[in-house]
């Protein structure tokens, strides 16, 4: 039989991982199968023992489930025990459930892509949700001179940093503490769902900078407009998604996929 993977969300119509997934496995030669899933809300566990048992090998975790397949997983990658979140579950042959985090990887290898140093660069990154905790150890890992959290919620920022101040020259505060200039800026905040841009001073950036935005969309985001306007190279987050894709492909299968015409064609099709 076919190995069947899936994604699980709730919504997850709006998911490109099926198309990714499709592509690496056309260009590797994989007979897989990927599709979409959405789960409900209240049984993400249910969600997940009912694929198995109808033949699922592994699947990817995306909104709202990642911390439901964190909780499930009988073994834990050391990167998702410290993200608190799982975005790639692997069935063992032993029938077991062995989580892993594949996001941070997937955004330090599209900076790297993209010609982003990050050894020795000031980073900020704009957030401390679960989203902006899944990519802290993979950016530390990089040995950037400093990485500062900011945060509307200060507290937030601050307890996030300290969780992870034994990996590197970390700190966290509200936006008013953010003082430029870094190298690297990183939103991982929501607020562009809002179309909001959270307060920052106009002078974030050093000369040469990059701006980076975990989310994507077919137009630039407000916070990616805004720091063109400031002279940032704007990047978004669609080879974070092919990356990260990417490296669960990896997990599952042992190939690793070329990424540059999956998400070509992906950014075309948006
Ligand atoms: P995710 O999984 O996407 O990280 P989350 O855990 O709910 O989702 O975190 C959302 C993040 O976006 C938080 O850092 C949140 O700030 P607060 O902790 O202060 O709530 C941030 N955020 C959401 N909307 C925002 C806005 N309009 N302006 C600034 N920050 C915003």
């Amino acid at each position: 039989m076919t190995d069947r993977y899936c994604v699980f969300g709730h919504p997850v119509g709006h998911s490109r991982s099926p198309q990714i997934h499709a592509a690496f496995a056309e260009q590797s030669g994989e007979a897989i199968t990927y599709t979409a899933i959405e789960a409900p809300l209240d049984d993400f566990a249910g969600a997940w023992r009912a694929f198995v048992a109808a033949g699922g090998c592994g699947a990817n975790v995306t909104v709202p489930f990642k911390e439901d397949a964190f909780r499930l997983c009988d073994t834990l990658s050391a990167r998702a025990r410290r993200a608190g979140a799982v975005n790639t579950l692997i069935l063992g042959d032993n029938g077991q459930t062995y989580g892993d985090t594949t996001d941070g990887v997937g955004l330090v290898r599209d900076l790297a892509q993209h010609g982003v140093n990050l050894a020795g660069a000031r980073i900020l990154v704009l957030g401390a949700g679960g989203a902006v905790r899944g990519v802290l150890e993979p950016l530390l890992t990089a040995q950037p001179a400093s990485l500062l959290v900011a945060n509307r919620t200060a507290e937030k920022a601050v307890s996030l940093a300290a969780d992870f101040s034994d990996l590197g020259a970390i700190r966290g505060g509200g936006f008013e503490a953010v003082e430029g200039p870094f190298e690297v800026v990183i939103n991982g905040t929501s607020a562009s769902l809002a179309g909001d841009l959270p307060p920052l001073p106009d002078d974030l950036f050093a000369a040469t900078a990059t701006a980076y935005d975990m989310m994507y969309g077919a137009e630039p985001t407000v916070f990616l407009r805004w720091a063109l306007e400031r002279g940032a190279r704007p990047i978004d987050g669609l080879g974070m998604l092919v990356e990260q894709a990417a490296e669960a492909f990896f997990q599952w299968r042992h190939k690793r996929p070329d990424t540059a015409p999956v998400l070509a064609s992906l950014r075309a099709s948006l």
